[in-house]
Formats: C-alpha cells, structure tokens, sequence
C-alpha cells in the first residue's frame, strides 16, 4: 500500500507536517540547509550533533548551533556526550534554544566521537545510555529522540535490545540508520531490522539509510510499518531530490534554479557563521550543487578557488543571469533575518555576555 507522505503525524505533542524527515548531517545541517529543507518538503528538520562538552564550556561556536530561525519548527536539536548529568544540562539548553525536540546520537562512528564513550560506542553500554535518554527526559518537557545504529560491529543486532530500552527510559521516538558503526557509509543500510525494531517498540520509528528515491521511501515505509523516513545525502545540493520523494515531482531544476537556490544557500550561511568560515564551509556545496550534469566540472573547480562567496555569488549570476528574478522571489518569500530568534537567547547561554 502506498503512504501518502504528505500525511501529518506526531511524536508526543508535536506535529510533523510530512512523512520525511531531514537528517542530521554534522558539517552540512546549517540553518541554511535545514530552512530549506523544510521549504521543499520536509516535516521535521535537525540540527548537527552539538557536543554536550562544548554547551558546558559555554564554546561559542557551540553555542552558535543552538540558533533556531522562526521558519524551521519543528526542529530537533542533536546533542551527544557520555554523562548524563551533562546531557541533562544541554537538553535545558535545547530547551531555551527553541527546539521542538531533543534528539540524542547513539550512532555517530566517528573515532573522535567514539573514543569519548559517546556516540555509536553507547550502543555496548546500554545501562549508559538508558541513563542518558533517562536523565534528557527528566530535564525537559520537550519529546526526546534517540537516533542510533544497528550497533557496532558488522551483522550486528544490538538496536533490537537497546532500541526498546531506551523507550523504557523516556524515548518518544527512535531513528534507525542500520548499518553497523564500523561499516561507517559502506554497503547498506538493511531496513529488515528496522522493520523488527518497528514490531518491538510502541513509539514512532523514523527510518534512515539509503532514502534516495520517492520509490525506495514508499518501499520502505511499506516493509517496516515506520512512521517516517529519513533523508541525508540525497539532499547534499539537491532539495529537489526531497520534492521528489514528498511530491513524487521528479522535474529537473533548471540551471536558473539551481543558481537561485545556491546563491540564497552562500547568502545565508555567511549571515549564519561569518565570511571567513562560510568561504571553507561551502565549498563542498558548489560541487554537490553545480555536478549531476548541471554545469561543467570546470566551473566548480574555478568557483572553489575564488577568496570570497562574493566573487563566488557574481561568476554564478553571470552563468545563469535569469536566477535573479528567481533569487529575488525566493528571497521576498523568506520571513527577515531580522526573525531569528538569536538575540532572544538567555543571556546564560552566552555565559552572561
Ligand atoms: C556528512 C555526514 C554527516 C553526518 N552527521 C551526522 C550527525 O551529526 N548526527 C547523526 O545522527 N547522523 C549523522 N549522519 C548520518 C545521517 O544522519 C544518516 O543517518 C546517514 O547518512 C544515512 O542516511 P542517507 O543514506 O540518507 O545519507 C551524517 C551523515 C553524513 C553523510
């Protein structure tokens, strides 16, 4: 049976307008990204992992990714770390932020992560990590989401065990990416444990991995009974690709679009994290954006080596000089900066300023 993903749904007392969820992706999740996201389709939207450390350091670029825009709810704001009472501490903190959710990673299989006994690594240590998700929820009225692999080592089943503990603990939903850690983005992601993780737990489950298609999301929310599915890399430089699968309207963006769309992208990322930082975050958008046989590799690589988003922005009109009537649009669309809820951030947050 087909779902309709442009279905609502809830998870506790919050409303999520669509079947499709956009993951979160540390180095790619800005505001920027998940705004868009949301423009084109997506129900829920989330932040990067933000350490729970850095919250307590009151680290200011930390503190940079608790920034939530007024056109982005619901959003889940990641936090990860291995002290519950730390973890506690950065859910108030999500909580003040603006979030509509607390979303904890028990997934991430990155060393630097992991040798903190935080992320993936949680999965072993289930009274841990039902500490954790116990000690998040009793911070903060918000719902508490657990996003996690299938566990550490390959063929593991480890999700099956922890993933009902967890909602013993508090979880009011539960993501799962089903490969294990140490297959990192390799092979697949096998849905089958999805599907038993579905049959033993009675909160929402939002399957993530491998979403690349309006047809795989329908196959996969057919064969496990999940509530949602979740899309990353699909959507690196490509929100049509979510259109796609909310919609099922597989029309290419013209080049107008595309540069419409990327230049909004540069615009707004330098208001997020400042010039000197966008200029190096972005490059990796321009290939993301500008390959698939939109534009020809030449041009990518020219924009990558210019100093400025500035100078990126003027070879881009240049290239497709009808994306300004289309950039203008998309720009009168959007509510003002001036909306971000930044500045209303308690001043604790920034350590009293
Ligand atoms: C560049 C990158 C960064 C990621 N960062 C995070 C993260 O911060 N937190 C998290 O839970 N998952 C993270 N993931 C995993 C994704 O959320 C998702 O589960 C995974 O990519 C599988 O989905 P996909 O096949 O649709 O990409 C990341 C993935 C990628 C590719």
């Amino acid at each position: 049976m087909l779902t309709n993903l442009r279905e609502s749904w809830q998870i506790r007392h919050v409303e999520i307008p669509t079947r499709m969820v956009l993951a979160p992706m540390a180095g790619v999740s800005v505001q920027a990204f998940r705004r868009q996201g949301r423009r084109f389709g997506a129900g829920l939207v989330c932040s990067e992992m933000v350490s729970c450390a850095g919250i307590e350091h009151r680290n200011e670029k930390t503190l940079g990714y608790l920034r939530v825009a007024a056109d982005e709810h619901p959003l889940a704001i990641q936090i990860f770390g291995s002290d519950p009472p730390l973890m506690a501490e950065a859910a108030r903190m999500v909580d003040a932020a603006g979030a509509d959710l607390v979303d904890i990673n028990f997934g991430c299989p990155v060393r630097k992560v992991t040798k903190t006994g935080a992320g993936a690594t949680l999965l072993d240590d289930a009274d841990r990590a039902a500490r954790i998700v116990e000690a998040v929820a009793s911070a903060t009225d918000l719902p508490v989401s657990v996003k996690m692999r299938r566990g550490l080592r390959d063929g593991s089943r480890t999700c099956l065990e922890v993933g009902p503990q967890l909602v013993r603990a508090g979880a009011a939903t539960l993501t799962l990416h089903p490969r294990s850690a140490q297959q990192m983005y390799t092979g697949e992601a096998d849905h089958s444990l999805t599907a038993e993780l579905v049959s033993l737990v009675d909160v929402p489950v939002i399957a993530s991995g491998d979403i690349t298609s309006r047809a795989k999301a329908q196959a996969v929310l057919a064969t496990t009974g999940a509530a949602a599915v979740m899309v990353g890399r699909s959507a690196q430089g490509n929100p049509w690709a979510l259109r796609e699968i909310v919609d099922g309207d597989d029309r290419q963006p013209s080049r107008e679009e595309v540069v419409a769309e990327l230049v909004l992208f540069i615009r707004e990322t330098v208001r997020e994290l400042g010039e000197r930082r966008a200029s190096g975050f972005l490059k990796k958008f321009y290939g993301w954006y500008l390959g698939r046989g939109r534009f020809p590799k030449p041009f990518k690589q020219e924009l990558v080596m210019l100093g400025s988003t500035e100078e990126v922005e003027r070879l881009l009109i240049a290239a497709a000089p009808g994306a300004l009537p289309l950039l203008e649009r998309l720009e009168d669309e959007l509510p003002v900066a001036g909306e971000v809820l930044l500045d209303e951030l308690p001043i604790s947050l920034y350590g009293g300023g």
